[in-house]
């Protein structure tokens, strides 16, 4: 019997008709698939928002538009509400977008050659943006035990001793594997890297996705007194769902990198505006609140009802923030490819963990931040696929 039919909600098949290249490249042209493979939220988006971009849109005026100063008072305001952290003194530059941010930094801070610090199973651009800048990776991998995922603080101690190793990547809350790193090891990360005289670039951007009782901590905040040099990437586009309209924050108290940035955007004109990105940037922070409260009950749902309903062969990597489950299929026994394949025979688009690095192989990232019904449907294709045996398409 071939699976149910898609009956997707409204956003997640507008989602779909904004994305069919690209599934269709990494998943085949398929009917029922059942893509949960972006990160980012396929619910209806916040009201406000909507609102705001609505809005902006009847005045029929797109002409250039000065960011008003509200833009960033009202993420400052959102940051010393929801995380208690506020601090006049430092830079808050705006940025196209977190890899405009990240490959600036690598460019201004470190020369042809040098070593920029992974911690894998990560986010996948940051690689490119290594390589392609024409930086060497130097990879720390995360270390797995019975308790999760934890940093290898002796590996990073030793990799950033490595005279050429200039930066470290940081994704806080890490993205695929959902750690919220807590204040004692941001601190432990900030001693090692001043001890070295590393740069800390603080992927910071899921920050809002914490997941109760787990709470975000700013890297500035863990970090104070190190003498560690950092910045912080941040902005509403994950939280929100707003990657293809708002730019993103890069926050920092270095002096040389915020000159350095500001030199580059100027010499590059990245700072132009959307009219529309500067209405929901400030919607998002300053109305945005009780749709994120609803997102993030929805995420920890969503998470009870995957462990309880998956079959014994897979394990959930417990999330404590991100709308991202990691799923463990190694009992399974599956080689990557023979993995990806069976996950396209049971007609879902997840991310394959080795997109993320080598460690992942054997898992895949799968996108929570969906109706509880596309939960439901996703349980019953793993479970019939594991029932159809690992490497058979179900029946
Ligand atoms: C950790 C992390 N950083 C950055 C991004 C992407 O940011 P941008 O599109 O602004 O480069 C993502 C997107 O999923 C992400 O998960």
């Amino acid at each position: 019997m071939p699976p149910t039919p898609f009956t997707h909600a409204a956003v997640t098949a507008k989602s779909l008709a904004a994305n069919p290249e690209r599934l269709a490249q990494h998943f085949g042209d398929e009917e029922y698939l059942l893509p949960l493979w972006i990160a980012e939220p396929y619910l209806p988006l916040a009201p406000g928002v909507v609102d705001a971009i609505q809005a902006r849109a009847a005045a029929a005026w797109y002409g250039y538009e000065a960011r008003p100063p509200e833009v960033v008072s009202a993420f400052w305001e959102w940051m010393a509400t929801r995380h208690g952290w506020q601090d006049a003194a430092l830079e808050s530059l705006i940025s196209p977008s977190v890899g405009t941010s990240i490959g600036v930094l690598i460019e201004e801070l470190t020369k042809p050659g040098e070593g920029v610090i992974l911690q894998p199973p990560v986010f996948t651009d940051f690689k490119p943006l290594i390589n392609r800048a024409g930086r060497t990776v130097v990879r720390n991998p995360l270390v797995l035990t019975d308790d999760g995922y934890s940093m290898d603080l002796s590996g990073l101690e030793a990799a950033a001793a490595e005279p050429t190793t200039r930066a470290l990547i940081l994704c806080n809350p890490h993205n695929p594997v959902g750690r919220v790193w807590t204040a004692a090891e941001l601190a432990q990360v900030a001693e090692i890297c001043a001890r070295h005289d590393v740069f800390v670039i603080a992927d910071e951007i899921h920050a809002d996705l914490a997941l109760s009782p787990f709470r975000f901590t700013p890297f500035a905040v863990a970090a104070a007194g190190s003498g560690v040099a950092w910045a912080a990437t941040h902005g509403p586009i994950k939280t929100f769902g707003l990657a293809g309209v708002c730019d993103t924050l890069l926050i920092t108290d270095h002096d040389a990198a915020a000159d350095r940035f500001r030199h580059r955007s100027s010499q590059l004109h990245l700072t132009r505006n959307n009219v529309f990105g500067v209405a929901a940037f400030a919607a998002a922070y300053e109305k945005g609140g009780p749709w994120l409260d609803e997102l993030l009950a929805q995420i920890i749902d969503n998470v009870g009802l995957l462990r309880a309903g998956l079959p014994p062969e897979i394990e959930l990597v417990a999330p404590q923030a991100t709308y991202l489950g990691w799923l463990d299929f190694r009992a399974l026994g599956m080689d990557v490819p023979t993995l990806a394949d069976w996950l396209a025979a049971s007609h879902l688009a997840l991310s394959p963990g080795h997109w993320f690095g080598r460690e992942g192989a054997g898992f895949a990232r799968m996108t929570l931040a969906v109706p509880a019904e596309q939960i439901a449907d996703a349980i019953d294709r793993l479970t019939r696929a594991v029932q159809a045996g690992p490497g058979t398409a179900p029946a």
